[in-house]
């Protein structure tokens, strides 16, 4: 085995040296390449342009790798990266950044408390999350999204016995499994009855025509357990539950532990971490979110996220109460909730029983032609929310992207859509070839067989499962969504979780027109995820990006091991230099992991890897 480049440097000075010696010595390097770089300037003054911009991007590169490497020392240094121990129990179902006793210590109130706070927790502790005593591997689909081992999640012992609302129902199977519907199909076909509901109350014949009306993606506000979700998805469209972060009993834990998208947010005092006009619909039965709250600063934001006539579903029992009392034969929601909804220039579409549907406005105009609304327009481009305070104001009036829903050509995206977005089609086009064949690759490396002492090489057959057993893909950094779409194509039942770190080109816009499911994310911060969720992890280009953002590899890959479940894969994509050492600390995590040359001749190198089962 080759020792870690750090092992080297020690070996030159015979002992592992005190820190400051490192950074004295890496010093002392920068200062000789930037005198070998400035004599070089000279000296070649009569070679050609060429091989001058060739030693140039060399300097350069030298230059960005011993800054690199200095980061990453100085991590190594005080973090003792050797000693990662496993964490305690009480960290089974950690997710940091929502330690509510730690924010009210640090003077947050108001519901704030719960709210996602990165830097109030900051990570002082370098463990692995483990997995708990009964974990076992996910069933796969199609049994699996409606089957779930009990071990696997947190419940407490009355959310096992509860009934719940529509879309909040579990059973007690067998002693070690929880099911999401019974055996009559009663539960199933009540969710299949509300979305036809909605269908026929926006104006469709059946939910089956939800994508010809323009609805490709749905975001399920307090999802329950996902059985609307799972419905959805089952209608071809991409419906992301999203919930706040919850202690046991986790709508979020439970989607994605029956293999459905989800991810943890709130609506407290911040933005949701998705571009203006991202969804066609976004969906609340019984959410537990006061709308009428705070001015109505939530539904402003509801507003900021759907596109122009997008729907807002809300099906809450509150109305009945109303209905009761008043006893009208109309039901109606509250007074003020009544003119919110009418200044965001919504169109209260339908109502019935419990469920009342907004349309959107198409009109861009509509806010400015209305005088007596309250809710002034917002100046600027709002493309890259992340985490903002919630504004109170309208916003995606004057983007590129105002369009209506109804208005979108049926299937790909056009080369007129494609340009609302600044991307040429033929770059599109290019992009999506490569993916085609980089999934070829990265399919028929999914084995264990490729750790052995005669690997597979990319592109042999497939392997066949368990071993590739993945039901969703995160792309740390997905760009246009390429590996989404091939993977679609391929047609692989897998869906992707695509992440644009909010330092790289906000391509976020273009992967939701897709109908695909997609965040924006700081890579220096934890994911809002629970441990286990993900099967598979894939970043391309990330290590270096990340390299020049100066955050921690450590912290990365500590993360990435947190929210893969055992058995998981990773599929890296980098640079030899940041390959190389993501695997001396990935070896560190005890993984499995083989670096791949894929013999085209450039340096570029894949870092694969498995997360062991339990840790030797
Ligand atoms: C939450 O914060 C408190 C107070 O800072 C700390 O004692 C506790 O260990 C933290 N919990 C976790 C799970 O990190
Ligand atoms: C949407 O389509 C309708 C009917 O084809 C058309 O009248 C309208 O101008 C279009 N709106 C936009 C914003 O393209
Ligand atoms: C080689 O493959 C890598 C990864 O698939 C790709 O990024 C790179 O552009 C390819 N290089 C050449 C010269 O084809």
């Amino acid at each position: 085995m080759r020792s870690p480049w750090y092992k080297k440097l020690s070996l030159v000075f015979g002992h592992r040296p005190p820190l400051n010696w490192l950074l004295l010595c890496l010093v002392s390097v920068f200062v000789l390449i930037a005198l070998l770089g400035s004599s070089s300037s000279n000296a070649f003054d009569s070679v050609s342009s060429s091989v001058r911009s060739d030693i140039y991007s060399n300097y350069r590169r030298l230059k960005e790798q011993a800054l690199s490497d200095y980061v990453e020392l100085k991590n190594l240094g005080t973090d003792h990266v050797k000693d990662l121990g496993l964490c305690g129990k009480e960290r089974e179902n950690y997710v940091p950044c929502y330690n509510v006793s730690a924010n009210l210590l640090a003077g947050l109130k108001d519901g704030e408390e719960f709210d996602r706070h990165c830097e109030v927790s900051r990570e002082q502790q370098h463990c692995l999350v483990r997995s708990p005593k009964d974990y076992k591997t996910p069933l796969t689909w199609p049994s699996g999204r409606d089957v779930v081992w009990s071990g696997n999640v947190k419940l407490s012992k009355d959310q096992f016995l509860s009934s719940g609302s529509m879309t909040k129902r579990l059973m007690l199977l067998e002693e070690n499994q929880i099911s999401f519907h019974s055996d009559d199909g009663m539960i199933i076909d009540g969710v299949k009855d509300y979305s036809h509901q909605i269908a026929e109350m926006i104006g469709l014949g059946s939910d089956s025509e939800f994508r010809e009306a323009g609805v490709r993606n749905v975001l399920d506000i307090g999802c329950g357990f996902g059985s609307f979700g799972a419905h959805l998805l089952s209608l071809n469209l991409m419906a992301v539950c999203m919930s706040a972060y919850e202690l046991t009993g986790s709508q979020v834990q439970l989607a994605l532990e029956r293999g459905l998208p989800a991810i943890i947010g709130n609506f407290i005092s911040r933005q949701l971490p998705f571009p203006s006009l991202s969804y066609d619909m976004v969906h609340c039965a019984q959410c537990g979110i006061f709308w009428d709250d705070k001015d109505g600063a939530f539904l402003i934001e509801v507003d900021r996220v759907l596109k122009p006539g997008g729907y807002f579903v809300l099906t809450s029992p509150k109305s009945r109460q109303q209905e009761s009392s008043a006893g009208t034969k109309k039901r109606s929601i509250s007074a003020p909730f009544e003119e919110f909804t009418q200044n965001l220039c919504w169109n209260l579409l339908e109502q019935q029983e419990e469920t009342f549907i907004w349309q959107k406005t198409t009109d861009a105009q509509c806010h400015v032609s209305r005088k007596q609304s309250s809710i002034p327009l917002c100046n600027g481009d709002d493309d890259k929310s992340y985490y903002r305070p919630i504004a109170q104001c309208i916003s995606g009036t004057t983007n590129k992207r105002w369009s209506p829903i109804q208005n979108r050509s049926s299937g790909s995206l056009s080369s007129s859509e494609l340009e609302v977005h600044g991307i040429k089609p033929e770059d599109f086009s290019e992009d999506m070839e490569f993916w085609r064949s980089a999934l070829r690759n990265y399919w028929s490396l999914l084995t264990p067989l490729i750790f052995s002492d005669h690997p597979k090489r990319p592109g042999d057959e497939d392997p066949m499962p368990p071993y590739n057993m993945v039901r969703n893909v995160m792309d740390m950094s997905a760009h246009y969504g390429g590996l989404n779409a091939a993977l679609l194509e391929a047609r692989k039942s897998v869906w992707v979780m695509n992440v644009v770190p909010i330092s790289e080109c906000n391509t976020l816009p273009v992967i939701l027109d897709q109908g695909f499911a997609g965040v924006l994310h700081n890579w220096c911060e934890p994911f809002p995820t629970y441990p286990r969720t993900y099967d598979m992890l894939h970043a391309k280009g990330l290590l270096s990006h990340l390299a020049t953002e100066r955050c921690s590899m450590v912290d990365l890959v500590l993360e990435m091991d947190r929210i893969l479940r055992p058995e998981g894969w990773v599929i890296i994509s980098d640079k030899i230099g940041p390959i190389e050492r993501a695997r001396t600390l990935v070896t560190q995590l005890r993984w499995e992991a083989r670096v791949i040359d894929l013999q085209n001749g450039s340096d570029q190198r894949l870092l694969l890897c498995q997360k062991p089962f339990v840790r030797k």
